[in-house]
């Protein structure tokens, strides 16, 4: 009895000892190929690290390296029939006897390309409740602590207030005549919650009155008049106050500070809002635009960042297919907090430069130096695109994107052409359109030229969030290093956007407001049809004061061609007198035509064209 209680233990240890001999030895073998791909894998991250204190025209092909080692994964999973139900793996039992041969279906992309403070620091995905507490404040003091670019003041009506929303909260923005300046407070009356914005400015205050039961709110927010209760009454402001943010208008634009948005920025404004310096030069001639958009204030700005698209998203519209040519971008310095900026530069121009260059020096100086423009992303709010062409003018592109709610985004375009470096007749061309053109025909065509990226840009954001499989936790894009190729050193400044909204939001991109209503925290995910794309009213003309004046013009316009028409005919009719007839019928003539002009003219300010001009037949 005791010599088998012995033999059973030797037989125990001696299989144990095989057992993870023969188990050291099949994971060496197969998981070697493995291993060659992680090699690979973390030269990639070198090789990332180092482009970013570089330069970002040669990073690395992430995908192409990550790809290969998750086939290999996936394939060698299927092979050992790991963390699968099958019943082979059952009766092997291969996971239970060598659980180090469980091989994940993917690895978590930060194994792949860390994020700057990631590689910096070191410090893993395990974070105390506390460090999350304070890494969410400051990415919502990164949003909210921010002058926020509203609307142009130019175009924005000081008649009636207007509804306007913020990081997820309905605002109101209205103009205070008495004060001679905007105002701007949460949209919700505080007494039972109605939209301040349905409301009307009281004409002898500038106080903004309640649509329901007329309590009056001044710029401070503080209710100044319920009339349902009598004048001696006091007005317990603590619970009768709505929500004010500080307002300011500089260069042409409303802008507000945002602090008080997040539930735990500063209320008190700092800094300066983000203007450009070049649109207040001498000799520049500037047009504004705006308009809400159904996309995430996040696509807006890597669409805005990334000029490769025109040659064919704007054929025929602002560009041509065949302008398209590689594009290179260097970083002017690290991406912070703040943003990042990149020259950008077209690889044939600097090529061609490099040809030409007398001495070896120049040459060298030409490739590196010869930039066609550069591009700043100023967080979280701004992307500047300027082109400069050697021996005439330049020109800027700005762009402000608002994350107004979830999916949704208002655009403010800034177009600014110097002019006085232009020559005849592009000069007068666009010096006489920027000036003296109406404000809503220039319109007309920014919605054309915004429509071409607005049709699609909407279903790319749905992609981006990605499949069932795919999303995981509040990620924008989730694992977007695998799942978006981006091969060309034209992306480069568009990787370099995802790498600051890693570093500096997590991935997640806009921090909306605690105050955001809880019906709208799902609202990225409604689906717009072309027809929503492709509208004007409620889009543009809405907030737009411009055009609000050319669509009443053309309303009465056709009415009034509608009875003139037929006015003319029966003078024409009637009359015994051939001059009398002759006239009536050039009246009417002339009145069927600008009914037809003010209808074209009524459809065109609200909606838009389909197909775009770059897919037209003709
Ligand atoms: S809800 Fe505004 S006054 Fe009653
Ligand atoms: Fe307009």
């Amino acid at each position: 009895m005791r010599t088998n209680k012995y033999s059973l233990v030797v037989v125990m240890v001696c299989h144990a000892i095989s057992a993870h001999s023969f188990s050291g030895i099949l994971r060496r073998v197969l998981s070697a190929p493995l291993h060659r791909k992680m090699a690979s894998v973390k030269s990639f991250k070198q090789e990332y690290s180092s482009a970013q204190q570089t330069g970002l025209d040669h990073l690395p092909s992430t995908p192409a390296v990550f790809q290969a080692t998750l086939s290999r994964s996936e394939t060698m999973t299927s092979v050992l029939g790991m963390q699968s139900a099958s019943p082979c793996a059952r009766v092997w039992g291969v996971p239970f006897l060598f659980p180090a041969l469980r091989i994940p279906r993917a690895l978590p992309p930060m194994a792949v390309a860390p994020s700057n403070q990631e590689v910096s620091s070191g410090k893993g995905a395990v974070k105390s409740t506390r460090q999350l507490k304070k890494e969410q404040e400051q990415m919502a003091r990164l949003w909210a602590e921010k002058w926020w670019p509203l609307a142009f003041s130019a175009q924005t009506s000081k008649l009636a207030p207007q509804s306007v929303w913020l990081l997820g909260v309905p605002l109101v923005l209205w103009w205070d005549h008495v004060a001679a300046a905007w105002r701007c407070t949460r949209d919700q009356c505080s007494h039972r919650l109605a939209p301040l914005s349905e409301g009307r400015i009281q004409t002898d205050t500038g106080c903004i009155e309640c649509p329901y039961h007329g309590w009056t709110f001044d710029g401070a927010g503080a209710c100044s008049k319920i009339p349902q209760l009598d004048e001696s009454v006091v007005i317990d402001q603590r619970r009768a106050r709505v929500l004010a943010l500080p307002t300011l208008e500089r260069q042409g634009l409303v802008w507000v500070w945002a602090g008080a948005l997040s539930g735990c920025g500063a209320e008190e404004p700092r800094g300066e809002p983000a203007t450009v310096a070049a649109l207040d030069a001498d000799g520049v001639a500037v047009t504004d635009y705006s308009r809400d958009l159904w996309m995430d204030a996040t696509t807006l700005c890597e669409n805005v960042l990334d000029p490769a698209h025109l040659p064919f998203t704007h054929h025929k519209t602002i560009s041509n297919r065949r302008a398209a040519r590689p594009v290179s971008f260097r970083l002017r310095g690290p991406i912070s907090r703040e943003g990042f900026s990149a020259d950008r530069g077209s690889a044939a121009e600097k090529a061609e430069a490099a040809e030409t260059a007398d001495t070896a020096e120049t040459a060298e100086a030409a490739r590196s130096t010869g930039a066609a423009g550069a591009v700043s992303f100023v967080a979280p709010l701004l992307v500047l695109s300027e082109t400069h062409r050697p021996d005439a003018f330049s020109d800027y592109n700005v762009v402000y994107a608002v994350p107004t709610r979830p999916g949704r985004c208002r655009i403010l375009v800034r177009i600014c052409f110097e002019v006085s470096a232009m020559r005849p007749p592009l000069k007068w061309i666009i010096g006489l359109s920027f000036t003296r053109l109406p404000k809503w025909l220039l319109h007309l065509s920014n919605h054309a030229v915004l429509e071409d990226d607005n049709i699609f840009l909407h279903a790319q954001g749905h992609a981006y969030r990605g499949s069932v499989k795919e999303r995981e936790g509040a990620q924008l894009v989730p694992e977007w290093r695998q799942r978006l190729h981006m091969p060309a050193t034209a992306d480069s400044i568009v990787i370099a956007f995802r790498r600051w909204l890693d570093d500096y939001t997590a991935g997640r991109g806009v921090a909306w407001s605690p105050m955001l209503p809880a019906d709208l925290e799902t609202s990225a995910n409604v689906r717009a049809s072309k027809e929503t794309l492709l509208e004007r009213g409620d889009s543009h003309v809405q907030h737009c004061s411009c055009c609000q004046g050319a669509l009443a013009f053309a309303r009465r316009g056709r009415t009034a061609s509608d009875v003139l028409l037929p006015l003319a005919l029966l003078l024409t009719a009637l009359s015994g007198n051939r001059v009398a007839a002759r006239a009536g019928l050039v009246a009417a003539a002339a009145a069927g035509v600008a009914s037809h002009a003010c209808t074209a003219m009524q459809h065109k300010l609200l909606v838009g064209d389909y197909p775009p001009p770059r897919n037209a037949r003709k």
